[in-house]
């Protein structure tokens, strides 16, 4: 749990303080699956362990004054696996939230979700709700899930309110700018994040935040999620306060 090992915990080595932790970390939790073949498992107990590692690094991203987490529980694509999976996976969705509310509450997180939510499994998608209403008055980090999420289907729900704004005369085409599409993303409420961490090696983005992530630095890792901790976390911000971020710049 997040409040208990957060006053048991040793303090962070004061690199990782020199300079401010990055506002925004976006997490792509892959090689869950891996994991668990490497050890003989079965694949659901490598989302199980996956579920562990993400409470460990959620609670050291509070710790170290990250304003916004966004993590990739489940992609658009993700349906494509066998419906036993599927169904273990959103089961396991339901135990997160139920396990973690108190938590959540214990370290002022405000729960949050982008995605096509409401195809998700009624029951998940209930629990989803509901913790996302409990932790609504939160004022620290904000925990952003991507389930049943689309880099693609976000930009094109942004470009369907965005004609709905043309059709209804709110809008002309040649006033439209950027700002007029990202004040409809599903991450309207957040800055761009400044880091993306990918596990299990993938150099992809398998359609996460595809307009989010323009100026995004990346970092990857051969690590399974499962086995992402928080030294893992320390070393990837270590890695971030080392790039030269010059957005196009000299
Ligand atoms: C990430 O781990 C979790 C989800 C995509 C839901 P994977 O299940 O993709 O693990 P690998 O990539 O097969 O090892
Ligand atoms: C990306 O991982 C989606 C999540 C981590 C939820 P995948 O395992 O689905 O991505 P690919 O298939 O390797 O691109
Ligand atoms: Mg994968």
């Amino acid at each position: 749990m997040i409040a208990q090992s957060t006053s048991l915990t040793p303090l962070p080595p004061p690199s990782v303080f020199n300079l401010p932790a990055p506002k925004h970390i976006a997490i792509i939790m892959d090689g869950n699956g891996r994991w668990a073949k490497q050890r003989g498992l079965p694949r659901v107990t490598g989302h199980e362990n996956g579920a562990q590692a993400l409470r460990s690094v959620t609670e050291t991203c509070c710790e170290i004054g990250v304003g916004c987490l966004t993590v990739y529980a489940f992609s658009t694509e993700n349906w494509k696996r066998p419906a036993a999976e599927v169904s273990a996976l959103f089961g396991l969705l339901e135990h997160f939230l139920a396990a973690e509310l108190p938590t959540l509450l214990a370290n002022n997180i405000r729960l949050r979700a982008i995605g096509r939510l409401q195809e998700l499994p009624p029951t998940a998608l209930q629990a989803l709700e509901r913790t996302i209403e409990r932790t609504s008055t939160n004022t620290g980090m904000n925990l952003v899930l991507a389930i049943n999420y689309s880099g693609r289907a976000e930009l094109v729900d942004a470009v369907r309110l965005v004609c709905e704004e043309v059709a209804n005369g709110h809008l002309r085409p040649e006033d439209f700018t950027q700002e007029d599409l990202q004040k409809h993303l599903y991450t309207k409420d957040w800055p761009d994040p400044d880091l993306l961490i990918r596990t299990s090696g993938e150099m992809r983005l398998s359609n996460f935040l595809l307009w989010q992530l323009s100026y995004t630095e990346l970092y990857v890792t051969p690590k399974c999620w499962p086995d992402f901790g928080r030294e893992d976390l320390f070393e990837a911000v270590r890695d971030f306060h080392r790039r030269q971020r010059r957005f196009g710049g000299v």
